[in-house]
């Protein structure tokens, strides 16, 4: 669900023409739609009302300071992986006590950081992490909050780049070796132990294999506490899928459904990290037709947004609906939309039928909230794109365009 949609065939969002947008700011822009977004927070935070929660939205989906004060706005907590996410959460006014660390390769420095500031824990991944951890809050003379990130070897059926939760991927402790990592924990004088963690991937399409994780971590919490060892919090990650094509994901409701009657009595406190589910649909990429060319086999349009503004195409195959800005074409046509950049995997959609634009159209990108300007580059020298925020009939530049002295910035001759 979004408010994205045309009037008088002008695409919209909420009540702003993307082509004044666009003649305003230029483009690549990305728009985002704030009541999308305080819908989507509604819904999935609300969802979880029947246990004693705390959502802590995945920054890496969009990092955006406008979209992470929104958050805040609304009492939503952060999942971080980097200092320098953490830095975002802390400047947009997310509490630390609502703030997560998840991550395979935290440095001393970070680590020092998030400590520093007190956040809520650090889901650790690793023994080696483990030591570090306690070091450093020693030598800070102070306990470090953390759970355990436990890899419970589940197939998430989602692309292989994006399944986290399997004995072949890096991430998390093997559920094999949990008991002895949190008897280690339990014995180390800086570390203090909360909980426990799991995030199997993400795009889920499926109930399924969140159900199948839940169900191991709360066997888990059983066999921890029998060694007479505390679990207050279980966080279960994020994952939850949405609409790009014709997938049918399950919705908020339903994924808490599946989740809370697993968790409900064993008396924890909740933690889930949705990204995508709740900026994905909440923001487009507007672009501009450069030129249009024909070969025996293709049609192209090439659009003035590359694979450095919007890399899912080329890096997973992904999928993201085109539409016209402005609704002044009745031919359709199979065509290739592909970027300026010199790589044949620069491309935004494959043979697809679209309504044929001319040069100088704008066509926008759907479901380009997450994933999409936080995997933006400057490759090729391109400037990254401006972002804005439209809340009922304002538009508001949230980011400005870079030029070309801001991507030099930081060089030195
Ligand atoms: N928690 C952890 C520990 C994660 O690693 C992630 C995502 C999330 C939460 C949020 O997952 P979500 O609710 O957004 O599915 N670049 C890929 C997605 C990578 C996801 C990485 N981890 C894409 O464009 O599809």
């Amino acid at each position: 669900m979004h408010y994205f949609s045309y009037k008088d065939g002008v695409f919209n969002s909420e009540d702003v023409a993307l082509s004044e947008i666009a003649s305003l700011y230029g483009t690549p822009t990305y728009v985002y739609s704030r009541a999308t977004l305080e819908r989507h927070i509604r819904t999935i935070d609300g969802a979880f009302n029947g246990i004693d929660h705390l959502t802590c939205y995945s920054v890496k989906a969009n990092s955006n300071g406008a979209v992470l004060s929104i958050l805040a706005q609304h009492g939503i907590g952060a999942d971080v992986v980097s200092g320098g996410e953490l830095f975002r959460a802390l400047r947009a006014g997310i509490p630390a006590s609502c703030i997560v660390y998840s991550g395979v390769g935290k440095t001393a420095e970070e680590i020092r950081y998030a400590l520093d500031n007190n956040i809520l824990m650090l889901n650790v991944e690793s023994e080696s992490e483990l030591h570090t951890i306690d070091r450093i809050a020693g030598e800070m003379n102070r306990k470090a909050p953390i759970s355990f990130r436990v890899n419970p070897d589940v197939d998430p059926k989602t692309h292989p780049y994006t399944a986290t939760g399997l004995k072949k991927s890096k991430f998390g402790i093997p559920a094999s070796d949990a008991l002895r990592i949190y008897e280690l924990g339990a014995q180390l004088k800086n570390i203090e132990v909360l909980g426990i963690d799991a995030h199997i991937g993400s795009q889920l399409t499926d109930v399924s294999p969140f159900r199948d994780a839940a169900e191991r971590l709360a066997g888990l919490i059983d066999r921890i506490r029998s060694l007479g060892l505390a679990i207050n919090v279980v966080d279960i990650g994020g994952g939850l899928g949405i609409n790009y094509d014709d997938e049918f994901p399950p919705g908020p409701a339903e994924w808490a459904q599946m989740i809370v009657p697993i968790f409900k009595n064993t008396g924890c406190r909740l933690i889930i990290e949705p990204g995508r589910s709740i900026v994905g649909n909440a923001g487009v990429l507007i672009t501009r037709v450069l030129h249009i060319k024909s070969n025996e086999e293709k049609t192209f349009i090439i659009v003035d947004a590359g694979m450095n503004d919007l890399l899912r195409p080329a890096l997973y195959g992904s999928y993201h609906e085109v539409v016209p800005v402005e609704e002044n074409s009745t031919e359709r046509r199979v065509v290739d939309v592909v970027g300026p950049i010199c790589e044949s995997g620069d491309f935004i959609a494959k043979d697809r039928e679209l309504a044929m634009p001319k040069e100088g159209d704008l066509l926008a990108i759907m479901s380009a909230g997450a994933y999409c300007m936080t995997m933006s580059s400057n490759y090729n020298s391109r400037p990254r794109a401006a972002e804005i925020m439209v809340s009922g009939n304002e538009a508001k530049l949230v980011t400005k365009r870079e030029t070309y002295d801001s991507i030099i910035s930081q060089e030195q001759l």
